[in-house]
């Protein structure tokens, strides 16, 4: 019988085949016997067995599964090919030092950019790379890998994963899981800036959005390609935890806004003209009050100042229901120090001076002037007090046209810290509707967040105010 001598083997496929002892932790001769003794139809579940109970023996990658820790919580992260990679091996301990469980999967491409083995360390448990592993199908298999988890976080998520996802396919383990899992999915991409705004990501974002899949990040910076500067950065490894956080809702002190008070303005305001009309705005409070169930969820005091809306009271909310600005403002600084404002209210801009105490009558004779004033500027009040200025003020700014130029104005002019932008233009659907698609503005940078539920928004924005507040860069 002739002899199989490795060194003889291509470069390719002995690549390969180093791979894969690796992620056993078998010698490279014994993977070949491995592989050869299943091909000549050695009972593999056998093999699965005696692997099992070897464990002990090998490396990190095929040590036994982590129990949920103090969390009590899973997490399984797919980890993509990007350079952001690196990034992940941080987000592991991250998760972990926080008590959740995690399990990893690997795409190929992100074996380009980190080792199994640094993941497996790291996760203290084996990693998962590959759909036809006899070994893994037998003992955990894409099923339970898809189910055996609270939440599914894919970082890096590259333009090709998020394709993938949107598309459907399963072609490889971390797609297979993607498609086989009903928990829920937040990834953070990670790319090229030309690549994120390519009319084909955009694509595949709203369709994501759409399946439910949340999104955090991407960040505004420096690219590691040299001299490409862009939206692209993978969002950081605590914004991504906090975002984490904030989905799996987890009771306790890990909570991204435990302890913090928070005060969060929703709706529109009444002007009332007489006593039976009013100047209003199409506003639904659905994004504020979102906000506030969020930031209320992830641990926060919350009070919620709402104008006349339809929707009920956030439950484990304080709120506080007025009819005009004035009110709204004297409202609102009762419930100050707050340690974050979020003004999502729609206010108007202006009230009848004199607002009559009877009716007006068509009789009266001619169309009735009305004198109008202003009202205060209730984000501006806020985030230019001397003292007592809560930390983090968050103002909103609703724009037909000129978007990010006009955010970046309010921003100037009110004195706050973040803008969220977004277009309410007819036809965005915006006003009233259950999307939202805004940008992040702050003093030195522009997110672009997908269209999402007014929900997730709102996660995805208490997540980041979560991180502002434990020091992240904001
Ligand atoms: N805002 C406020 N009080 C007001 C007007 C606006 O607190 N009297 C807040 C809103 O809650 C929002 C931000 O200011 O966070 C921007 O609101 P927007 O209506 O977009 O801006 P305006 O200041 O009203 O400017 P304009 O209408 O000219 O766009």
């Amino acid at each position: 019988m002739a002899s199989l001598t490795i060194r003889k083997l291509d470069d390719a496929l002995k690549k390969r085949l180093r791979l894969r002892a690796a992620q056993n932790g078998r010698s490279m001769e014994d993977e070949a016997r491995t592989i050869l003794r299943r091909a000549a139809g050695e009972d593999v579940r056998a093999e699965a067995q005696a692997g099992k109970r070897r464990g002990a023996r090998r490396s990190t990658t095929e040590q036994p599964e982590p129990a949920p820790g103090a969390g009590g919580k899973r997490a399984l992260l797919i980890i993509g090919g990007g350079i952001a990679a690196y990034k992940s091996l941080d987000l592991i301990r991250r998760l972990r030092e926080r008590g959740a469980a995690v399990r990893c999967i690997l795409t190929a491409a992100a074996q380009q950019f980190i080792t199994p083995l640094a993941a497996g360390a790291l996760a203290g448990g084996r990693v998962f790379t590959d759909l036809f592993d006899a070994a893994t199908e037998l003992d955990v298999g894409h099923i339970r890998l898809a189910r055996e988890t609270d939440l599914v976080i894919v970082a890096p998520a590259t333009a090709d994963l998020m394709a993938k996802m949107a598309g459907g396919h399963a072609d490889d383990l971390a797609t297979a899981v993607l498609l086989a899992t009903d928990r829920p999915v937040l990834i953070a991409p990670a790319m090229n800036p030309h690549m994120w705004e390519h009319a084909a990501t955009r694509r595949n974002l709203v369709q994501l959005a759409a399946d439910g899949v949340s999104v955090i990040g991407p960040n505004a910076g420096e690219m590691a390609e040299a001299g490409e500067a862009g939206t692209g950065r993978m969002a950081e490894p605590l914004e991504i935890v906090a975002a984490a956080w904030t989905f799996l809702g987890v009771a306790g002190g890990d909570q991204v806004l435990a302890g913090a008070r928070v005060v969060v303005t929703s709706g529109p305001t009444h002007e009332p003209i007489d006593p039976v009309r009013y100047i209003a705005n199409r506003s639904s409070g659905k994004q504020g009050h979102a906000i506030a169930a969020a930031a209320a969820a992830a641990g926060a005091e919350v009070t919620l100042v709402s104008g006349p809306v339809t929707l009920p009271d956030p439950v484990g909310v304080r709120t506080i229901r007025v009819e005009t600005a004035q009110d709204m403002l004297a409202a609102v600084t009762k419930a100050l120090p707050a340690d974050v404002g979020v003004f999502a209210a729609a206010v108007a801009d202006w009230r009848v001076e004199k607002p009559t105490a009877s009716k007006i009558k068509k009789q009266d004779g001619g169309t009735p002037k009305l004198g109008l004033v202003e009202n205060p500027d209730i984000l501006a009040t806020v985030a230019r007090r001397n003292s007592g200025r809560p930390k983090l003020v968050v103002g909103f700014a609703a724009e037909t046209d000129h978007l990010i130029e006009h955010a970046r104005e309010k921003l100037k002019r009110k004195g706050c810290d973040w803008i969220v932008a977004n277009d309410v233009s007819a036809g965005s659907g915006v006003m009233g509707g259950d999307r939202n698609t805004v940008h992040l503005v702050t003093a030195d940078s522009v997110e672009s967040w997908p269209p999402q539920s007014k929900e997730a928004v709102a996660r995805a924005l208490v997540a980041r105010i979560g991180a502002a507040l434990a020091g992240a860069p904001r």
